[in-house]
This record gives structure tokens, sequence and C-alpha cells, in this order.
């Protein structure tokens, strides 16, 4: 990890000296500051952001900027926060003017009046998001860490500048940050802040569903997820999110009959499918895949635990989720449902794997067969690893069926080889219900394996179904 105090090096974009030259221009210090920063020492790859703080006018610095900038690029202005960002190349830079804030108790919206490089540097969220690098000609390069959060990177510790107590209710988001850049960075939040994230979780809800959702994908998207909801669980911040989640925990016992923590294992399915895809979406489906196992659990006498028809409830609350969390409602959160609602076909599959069975998992599934096949394969979690073995054998046998029978039968994308308008011409017919019925027939028999799905053999079929129902053809 890079000591010395110049970080020249990480100002190679041209863009750095143009901002240098405008602020001697105007005659005031500016830095680049937050995440920047914090990602060129982790060499976590080039950065799309910048944030630039000014000792003084945020906007006029962007707009000096872009006056030096090779086609003048636009100028956005953000009045009520006194900030500006423009667009070099494909790098986004937002200037703000270093401020000196205090937040009220009922609200995120601070009370704001300039402020020193410091002043600034204190109202960050951590440490590793306080460091700045100076832009002036005189010490450019040089860096500026008062909390010693160059230490915290090296140390992976997630710290406040100030009192934690202070920092999260100022701002009760950063309490999600916090937990996200420890599972983002693979990094331990501090003790003390742990302990006021504790303190202050109920203060979440006032912060408002979009944002907190963008901190849970990206949560969702990191390579081990299960360490954030794990730190959501244990700060008590997850009753405030996602109820549902919560009311998955906890084993029960009835007769010396238990049922398995549904809460960790949904944790471990998701840890499970980030190996195998970084898809958000198919992320999500792992994550509620059993959401629907608290409202419907039972107890029987005779057969012991069971979650009868939790896959649909799990599909219906999926709507509901989405929608609290401000989630897209359009096709990703019907992906989403589908997954939830199938999760459990190939299970029963994997018992015995029919050709008709394979049939009618590729026709519901349709292009999503293979993203099912993941989250099923995912949520094999058993300890036992004979067990292990044979159920990912067995899935291993439905996928090669899948191809074989899609191979030979084209399910996936079906179209009826006999069309309605072809059924209706054949028997003189008005709309009518006899159509579906001859159609939903069709659709079966070649489900079933009763006749192959090709054109020929759908006509005949179609003649016998429509004698059984006393139709004739008109010649
Ligand atoms: N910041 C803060 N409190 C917040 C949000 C942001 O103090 N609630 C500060 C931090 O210094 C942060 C900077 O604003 O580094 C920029 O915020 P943002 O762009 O949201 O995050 P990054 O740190 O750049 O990281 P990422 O892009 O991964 O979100």
């Amino acid at each position: 990890m890079q000591k010395s105090a110049n970080f020249k090096n990480a100002l190679s974009q041209p863009v750095f000296k143009t901002i240098s030259q405008a602020s001697s221009n105007l005659q005031l210090e500016c830095y680049v500051i937050g995440g920047f920063v914090r990602d060129y020492i982790l060499r976590r790859g080039e950065a799309k952001d910048i944030d630039i703080v000014a000792v003084g006018s945020g906007i006029d610095l962007a707009q000096e900027v872009s006056r030096l900038l090779p086609g003048k690029p636009r100028v956005s202005i953000f009045k009520n926060y006194g900030t500006a960002m423009l667009k070099s190349g494909a790098v986004e830079i937002e200037f703000v003017g270093a401020r000196k804030e205090s937040y009220r108790e009922d609200s995120r919206n601070p009370s704001v009046e300039n402020g020193t490089l410091e002043d600034d540097q204190n109202r960050r969220d951590f440490t590793i998001n306080a460091l700045a690098i100076s832009l002036q000609e005189d010490n450019f390069g040089t860096l500026l860490d008062p909390f010693n959060g160059i230490q915290d990177l090296e140390n992976k510790i997630i710290r406040t500048p100030l009192d934690p107590d202070v920092t999260y209710s100022d701002d009760p988001l950063r309490m999600l940050r916090a937990i996200r850049f420890a599972t983002q960075l693979n990094f331990m939040i501090e003790r003390e802040s742990l302990d006021a994230i504790t303190r202050n979780a109920n203060r979440i809800q006032i912060i408002s569903e979009e944002r907190i959702v963008v901190e849970i994908n990206k949560i969702l998207l990191t390579e081990v997820p299960s360490k954030g909801f794990a730190l959501l669980h244990k700060t008590g911040l997850l009753p405030f999110i996602f109820p549902e989640l919560v009311a998955l925990e906890g084993i029960e016992e009835i007769e010396g009959q238990r049922h398995k923590d549904n809460f960790w294992h949904t944790l471990e399915v998701v840890d499970n499918i980030s190996g195998t895809t970084d898809d958000l979406w198919l992320r999500w489906a792992a994550l509620l895949h059993d959401i629907g196992k608290a409202p419907t659990k039972r107890f029987d006498k005779k057969i012991g635990w069971t979650f009868h028809g939790h896959e649909f409830v799990g599909s219906k609350m999926v709507y509901k989720i989405f929608k609290r969390l401000k989630l897209p409602l359009n096709e990703k959160m019907k992906f989403v449902q589908k997954m939830v609602l199938m999760s459990s076909r190939p299970i029963v599959l994997a018992t015995e794997v029919t050709d008709s069975a394979v049939r009618r998992l590729i026709f519901d599934a349709g292009e999503n067969v293979e993203d099912l096949m993941t989250l099923c394969e995912a949520d094999i979690t058993t300890k036992n690893p004979k067990k292990f073995k044979k159920y990912q054998n067995n899935f291993k046998l439905v996928r090669d069926k899948i191809v074989e029978v899609e191979e030979r039968d084209h399910i996936r994308n079906f179209q009826p080889p006999v069309s309605g308008e072809e059924i209706m011409k054949t028997f003189g017919l008005q709309p009518s219900r006899e159509i579906g019925i001859i159609k939903d027939a069709i659709k079966e028999a070649i489900l079933e394996g009763e006749i192959p799905n090709e054109y020929e053999a759908a006509k005949k079929f179609m003649f016998a179904k429509g004698a059984e129902l006393n139709l004739t053809p008109i010649e």
C-alpha cells in the first residue's frame, strides 16, 4: 500500500490539471476527496466518479473548469445543495463547497454553513472516505488524512471521523453504508461504530426506501452477501427494512420434530448463487425463494412441519416487497416472482427424471429454465456430503435431460403446431369454447409425449379430439 504523502500518480488524468488551473484562476483551494481516493489506494480500478471539494463555491469552480475543458461540457447545477456536476469523457465530476453542517433531529436535511477542508472532512461518513488529495499548484498531490484513514484502509476497518453516534444520527443512511462497505471491501466495522448502529437502528426509518434499496442491491452484488445481511441482523436494522426475512428466523420443535432455520438457510443460498451468477435479479430470487415459508408454516401430527403453497404465497409477497422497497414493478419483478413460484419444481423432478416432467418444466419456465436450475442448485445446503453429491448429480441429470428433450421436442418457445384459426376452418366453427379445448388437448398430448411436437401428428390428433366433441370436418 502506498504510504508516502505524495499521491501525484493518482492524478494522472489530465482533467485534474485542468481543475487545478481553474482553482488557481479563482484563487480558491480544492481537493479530490472520498471514493476516488479510497478506491485508488485500494487499487479497485478506474473510478467513474470524482468528487471535488472547493473551499469556496463549488458551482463557480465547476463553471471555470468547464470553460477550460475542450468542448466546454454542460454544467448541471443543484442550487439547493450548492453542488454542480459535469461530465468529462466517461467520468462524472461533482463539485461541492466545503461545508460545516449540523443536522436536525427529525430530518436528514442539514443546515449548511461554509467551512474549511477540515470541517468538511469532519462531516464525512468514514475515515476511509475522508481522505483528500490537494489539487493546488504548490502542493499538488499531497494527501490530507486527519483521521488516519490510510491506517484504517490497511487494517481494513470502518470507523467514523467523529463520535459514531453523531455521524450516524446526522445521516442514518450511513449505518447501511457502513455495512455495505464492510461487505464490499471485506472490512470490519469498529466496535464503537457497531454499538452506535445498534443504538440508532430505529433512525433508519427516516430514510427513503429508494436510498435504502440502493445499499441493499450493492450488498446483494458483493461476493459474500450473507456478511451484510448478518450484520443487518446483528445490529437490529433488518426488522425495520426487511421484516419478512426476519420472520424466517428460528427453529421450532414440536413432538421432537424440528424444521431448519430458513433465515440462515436463505443467506447460504444467496452466497451459493453469488458464486455462479452476477445477475442481481437472480440473487433477489435467491433471497426471496423461501419468503412464503413464515406465513405458511404448520405442524401436522402425521407429517410434521409443512409449508404448503409457500411458493405461491411467496411469489405474491415479491410484489408487496418490491412495491415497498421501490424496486421496479416490471419484467424484473415478474422474473423474480416466476423463480419463487417455480423454485421447488426441479427438486421434485430430481427424484425421478421423466421426459414428460422435463417437457412441462421447460414449457412453464420457458427462457428462464437455466436460471431456475441455477437457483435450485444453490438451494442445496445440506451438510451431509453424500446427500449433497446425490442432489447435485440429480440436477446434473435434469440439466442434461433438458438439453436432450429440448433438442428433440422444441418446447422452449412453444407455438401450437395447429393454430386456432385452422381448427375453426376445419370444423366450420365460430370463436367458441371448443377451440380452446382442442388447442389445450394438443398441448397436453405433446407435453405428455403422446404425440411429437409436429404439424401432421397434431392435425391427426385434432381430428380425433374433434370427433370426441361430436364435431365434423366441413369437407
Ligand atoms: N458521504 C457521506 N455520507 C453519506 C454519503 C456520502 O459522508 N451518506 C461522503 C463520503 O465521503 C463519500 C462521498 O460522500 O466518499 C461520496 O459519496 P458516494 O458517491 O455516495 O460514495 P463513494 O464513497 O464514492 O462510494 P460508492 O461509489 O461505492 O458509493
